[in-house]
């Protein structure tokens, strides 16, 4: 896909945008100061005149003539001051302007002699020749590089948080965000062309359960009180279905207090969709179209319908809910292979009720012991106790287990010669998380994920609730999903059996995004609260707007949320959300550019009734 090539440095062109090269008598972008932008200018534009805007990127003095390469949103163009062209004081004047200063150039664009054309350049057929310039934003030296070389490191990603404007200078970090915008766009008219309404909800408001902890925001009109920035827009996107505005969607910003990854942020964007009248298909089918209709923006088509799996079946196959099916690496099960045996690890396993299962990797009796131990430390930081390995070479079955396998057990194995196999033996909570994580990593180890494929799946019939260590029951989504009307009479006798409506979509082994129907009856809705430890008096007080707005005629609803800033990134082929975000924080939650947060004078604090204790 031409996006993920990016040439890095030079060439920012909106790439997403066919219509940004103006005619040469007309660019949408021409303002009272300028005509066109740098970046648009090209062969058909020789012998316009033009008088440009941007910033200097970089400048080369070669003795009497000065190469200028100026820059703005749509990229760069090579400006040069000689003689020939343009007055000597000007020249002068321009040898020696300060990077990243900002000028209005005037001049004329001419086509480049055949010999300096510049292929890596988008605009490489043309320069435009000075006749004079105008500093009008002079700059101090840049406290980080914006132009780089090839091959040229970019400074720490601290370095560059803290000076943000600069970074967002970067062609890529600009293309990241145009394409931000163009996803955006292409949301809204997806969705409006489909009847969805785009509606706002609060941002000061009640907490809404989901998983995280709130941030939350004292009154100062009301001492002791405190509102708490929204999690999702749940709670008021049901409310708009039963006000009866049928299909809501906003592209809506939710906060969260929770340990920040790669892709996740404490503030991030969600596409978030309602609608009423509705089955899991219906939204189902409204997201695939929506999804290629996002990736059609970077000229990718997805396959009109995605895989899907149960939840049990992903769990089983591949020890997660969000499985990455670019590759295989499917677990199965060993544990007939060592019963009976007298391996002391798989037996008190096995007869604890649990299971021996893991991985057969191809290729992988190549891989050394020091990898391998490499592997295991990560298996036990999920929570194994460590790797039982067994690995086919030509001489047979090798591994400390192989002495323990009868020969039924070696053929139930089922090792290929090369193979290597990685088992983990234990319950499910400890097998799951730990071939998950190894699958992931033998996969990027031995290169078997495939480069541009794009994995769609959608997981379904989750369970409504998983019971906790301290045997409570929690939601799997949200307290507001509806069970599978089959399983409706187990709530009562076995809730953990009890499938929801709920569908997630998963991306390559990312989550992209989740939903469910909700549930439209009061009662049924407090009987799950009440499963999940809510009393009545509770149920009231944090959720009794929604009880009432139930009883009082409630559409059959349901919805889902997209990560946006995770869709971003997987399209802008980002490694971090960071990327694709304006203005991020940190993984420790900061905002380096405006530092924050930051402390409040004690004025302050006393006029939200509030008091540090430390
Ligand atoms: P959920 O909590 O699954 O569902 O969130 C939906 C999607 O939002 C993205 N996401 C995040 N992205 C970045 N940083 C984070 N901290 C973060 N947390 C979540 C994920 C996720 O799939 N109200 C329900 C949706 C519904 O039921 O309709 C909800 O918020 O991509």
């Amino acid at each position: 896909m031409q996006l993920l090539n990016l040439t890095p440095v030079d060439a920012f062109l909106d790439p997403y945008d066919a219509a940004l090269t103006s005619t040469p008598s007309s660019s949408r972008f021409a303002t009272a100061k300028r005509s066109h932008l740098a970046g648009e200018l090209r062969a058909s534009h020789a012998g316009a005149k033009v008088k440009l805007g941007g910033w200097v990127h970089r400048i080369r003095n070669l003795g009497g003539i000065v190469f200028l390469d100026l820059r703005d949103r749509a990229g760069l163009v090579q400006v040069s001051f000689d003689p020939k062209w343009t007055p000597e004081d000007v020249i002068e004047r321009a040898g020696k302007l300060g990077l990243e200063t900002v000028v209005l150039v005037e001049g004329e664009c001419a086509a480049r002699p055949a010999e300096m054309r510049n292929a890596e350049m988008e605009t490489g057929e043309v320069e435009v020749r000075a006749r004079d310039f105008r500093i009008v934003g002079p700059a101090e030296t840049p406290a980080i590089p914006v132009a780089r070389g090839k091959g040229e490191k970019l400074p720490a990603e601290e370095l560059r948080l803290k000076h943000r404007n600069l970074d967002l200078r970067r062609g890529e970090l600009q293309k990241n965000i145009i394409l931000r915008h163009r996803l955006q766009q292409a949301t809204r008219r997806y969705l409006d062309e489909r009847g969805f309404l785009e509606i706002e909800t609060p941002i000061l408001t009640k907490p809404t359960p989901e998983g995280a902890r709130d941030y939350i925001v004292p009154s100062r009109v009301h001492p002791g009180e405190f509102y708490a920035l929204p999690q999702s827009p749940q709670l008021y996107k049901q409310l708009l279905m039963i006000s009866g505005f049928d299909r809501y969607f906003q592209i809506a910003r939710c906060f969260r207090d929770e340990d920040l990854r790669a892709d996740r942020q404490p503030e991030f964007t969600q596409i978030d969709i309602e609608a009423s009248f509705i089955e899991p298909e219906d939204i189902i089918t409204l997201s695939e179209g929506m999804l290629a209709s996002q990736f059609k923006e970077t000229g990718q088509e997805i396959p009109a319908r995605f895989e899907r799996l149960k939840y049990r079946d992903a769990m089983e196959r591949f020890g997660s809910d969000r499985p990455d099916l670019r590759y295989g690496l499917e677990v199965f099960d060993a544990s007939e292979a060592f019963r009976g045996s007298d391996f002391g690890i798989t037996n008190s396993a096995l007869a604890a009720g649990g299971r021996v299962r893991g991985i057969r990797i191809p290729g992988g009796a190549a891989l050394s012991r020091k990898q391998v131990d490499e592997i295991e430390s990560i298996a036990k930081s999920a929570g194994a106790g460590g790797l039982i390995r067994l690995k086919r070479a030509a001489a047979g079955l090798e591994g400390p287990a192989a002495k323990f396998l009868s020969e039924s057990g070696v053929e139930r194995l089922g090792i290929g010669e090369g193979e290597l196999c990685l088992l983990v033996a234990g319950g499910e909570h400890v097998s799951n998380p730990a071939l998950d994580r190894v699958r992931q990593d033998v996969a990027q180890r031995l290169s078997l994920v495939p480069a541009n494929k794009q994995s769609f799946l959608w997981v379904t019939d989750f369970p409504m609730f998983i019971r906790e260590q301290n045997g409570a029951l929690s939601s799997v989504h949200h307290p507001f999903t509806a069970p599978n009307p089959d399983d409706i009479e187990l709530l009562d006798s076995s809730p953990e059996k009890v499938r929801a409506l709920a569908y997630d979509v998963v991306l390559n082994g990312l989550e992209l995004g989740g939903g469910s129907i909700r549930i439209n009856d009061p009662a049924l809705q407090r009987k799950v609260l009440s499963l999940l430890g809510v009393d009545a008096k509770t149920a009231q007080a944090r959720f009794g707007f929604l009880l009432d707005a139930l009883s009082a005629g409630a559409p059959p609803h349901g919805g889902i949320a997209f990560g946006f800033d995770r869709l971003a990134m997987v399209l802008a082929g980002a490694t971090s959300l960071r990327d694709v975000i304006a203005f991020p924080k940190t993984t420790a939650a900061r905002a380096l550019f405006e530092d924050a947060p930051s402390t409040v004078p004690p004025e302050d604090l006393r006029e939200l009734h509030l008091q540090m204790t430390s």
